[in-house]
Parts: structure tokens; C-alpha cells; sequence
């Protein structure tokens, strides 16, 4: 029954037990013609306002959509608007979702600053033109949600992770698993260097996580833990400094990760998976990296 997860008591199924998903099939990425760091809503952005190269984010934001498509994704791209300086960052605006019919829905993000909040309906726009049903979680009840930088499809299986504590309130999780009909566990985030789930916590394929641990709470660990067998751990400064599990595992094998991260990178090759570097330091600024540049959908 789908429900939000809280305790690693609630966790009496297996991964085996929950209905397959698909794994999406193309993503959605936003042309950063106006990206920069402007103001800081997050502890990465300091001191760097003005700092940001456009010409170079330009390249590295080509880059990274290129990799996007050599893993075999459809790849669609939108403009940023003048004055949205985070736009670029599609993870976070909404979370979309394929059910068992086969229809695609999606939820709208609440964005946490005020900042970001124009940014929503420009990504609607474009579900709208793609045959989405679209939903809106209620504001009166919901303060904040930031779509796929805190709600994250366990891939290949009916099941979400959600993180909360930073830039999305746990209240949002009652509607999104109420609105799909799907399962989610709840994650506690505690250090505000990790505010999204996606700066902590990547998941590489059905039985494959890598995460930050102490970007957690106990409880929430325990969780991870006890539901997925292969647990990776990022090194910490890799994880800090380089957004490590900002990374993304698109297919369940090619990882596309912030160049770099030496140490996690060789974890991950000596586990089979094919590590693809992307230079992202200009997004870093600002706090994102890979996995934040984009939006997978189906
Ligand atoms: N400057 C952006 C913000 O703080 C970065 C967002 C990065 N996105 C992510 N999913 N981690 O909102």
C-alpha cells in the first residue's frame, strides 16, 4: 500500500516485492544563456556572486547534455529566462512520473526562495506541451517541495526516496505518494552543505546506491541500509567539495560524475560501472553539478 516510510520498521518488504518501473527514457535540460550566481540560498554560493564564466559554463553545460545523449537519452532543451539565474538547474522545479497505465504525470515543485519561484511555470510550459497531467500540491499545507532534488525514483522499482529538512517539508510527501500511488521513504537531511537528497544520495541501479553518510540522520541511514544491499560510501572531501553524489547513473551502468573525484570513481569502477568525467566547476558555484543539470523523464 503506498504510504510514507518513516522507520526502518515500516520496512517489511524487499526491493523484490515492489511493482518494476521503467527506467526513463529522455531528459530535459535548461540553456543556461543566463546563468550566474546573483545571491546565496545555499552554503555553496558563497562568495561567489559575479564569479561564474559564462562562456566556459556554456561549454561545460554543451558537455554534459552531449554525455546525456551518448548514454542513448532523447535530450530536449528549453531556454533559461532573463532574471532566473538558477533555471538551469531542472532538477528541482517538478517530478515527473509514468504509471502503470502507461500516462505521464507530474507534481510541481513549491520552490524553497523566493528567488527560484518564477522558475516553475516556464518549466510547466513544457510538460503541458509534451501531454503531461499536471498537479500542484496545495501551498497552504505544503511550505516547500523541490521536486527531483529531493524526491528520487528508485530505479527500476515502484519506490521513492524522499529528503526533507533543507528545501523540501515532509508534508509534500503525504501528497506526492497519495497523487502516484507509490511508496516513499522519508530521509532526513542534517548539514546544510548536503541540502538537496541529490547532493547525498545517487542511485546507480536497482541494488546500488552511493551517498554521503553523514549528510544523514541515524534513523534515515538505517533506512538506506536496510532496503538496499549495495551501500557505496563517496569520500567526504570528494563528496564536499566536488559533489560527488551529484553524479548520475542514467542506464544502470555509464556514471557521469564531476571530473576529479578520484577516489570515488575508482570505488565505482572496481564495482563494473563505467565512470564518464564532466567538467561542471561553474555550476559548483553555485552549488550543483551533474545530476541538477537535468531533468529525466519518460
Ligand atoms: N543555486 C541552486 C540552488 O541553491 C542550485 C541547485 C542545485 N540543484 C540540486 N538539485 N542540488 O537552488
Amino acid at each position: 500500500m503506498p504510504k510514507v516510510i518513516t522507520t526502518r520498521k515500516e520496512i517489511n518488504f524487499s526491493l523484490n516485492d515492489l511493482p518494476a518501473m521503467p527506467l526513463p527514457t529522455q531528459v530535459l535540460m535548461v540553456r543556461p544563456n543566463h546563468f550566474s550566481v546573483d545571491y546565496v540560498i545555499n552554503p555553496h554560493m558563497e562568495g561567489n556572486i559575479g564569479k561564474v564564466d559564462k562562456a566556459k559554463a556554456m561549454q561545460q553545460w554543451d558537455a554534459v547534455k552531449d554525455a546525456f545523449a551518448s548514454t542513448g537519452l532523447r535530450v530536449h532543451t528549453i531556454d533559461d529566462q532573463p532574471g532566473m539565474p538558477d533555471m538551469v538547474f531542472c532538477a528541482n522545479q517538478s517530478l515527473p512520473y509514468k504509471n502503470p497505465h502507461g500516462d505521464r504525470e507530474v507534481v510541481m515543485s513549491i520552490m524553497h526562495s523566493e528567488h527560484r519561484k518564477p522558475e516553475v511555470p516556464y518549466i510547466e510550459q513544457w510538460y503541458l506541451s509534451q501531454g503531461y497531467t499536471v498537479h500542484h500540491p496545495g501551498y497552504k499545507v505544503i511550505r516547500d517541495f523541490e521536486g527531483m532534488g529531493d524526491a528520487i525514483w528508485h530505479p527500476g522499482r515502484l519506490l521513492l526516496w524522499g529528503g526533507y529538512g533543507f528545501r523540501s517539508s515532509i508534508e509534500a510527501y503525504e501528497f506526492v505518494s497519495a497523487k502516484f500511488g507509490v511508496p516513499i521513504i522519508v530521509l532526513k537531511l542534517v548539514s546544510d552543505s548536503f541540502y538537496h537528497l541529490d547532493t547525498c544520495f545517487c542511485m546507480l541501479n536497482e541494488n546500488s546506491v552511493l551517498i554521503y553518510p553523514d549528510a544523514f540522520s541515524k534513523k534515515s541511514l538505517e533506512m538506506i541500509r536496510q532496503l538496499i544491499p549495495n551501500v557505496l560510501e563517496a569520500d567526504a572531501e570528494e563528496a564536499e567539495k566536488l559533489f560527488a553524489c551529484n553524479a548520475t547513473c542514467p542506464d544502470g551502468k555509464h556514471v557521469l560524475i564531476q571530473k576529479g573525484c578520484v577516489k570515488t570513481s575508482q570505488m565505482l569502477r572496481d564495482q563494473g560501472f563505467t565512470i564518464v568525467e564532466l567538467e561542471t566547476e561553474e555550476f559548483l558555484k553555485s552549488g550543483g553539478s551533474v545530476f541538477c543539470m537535468k531533468m529525466l523523464t519518460w
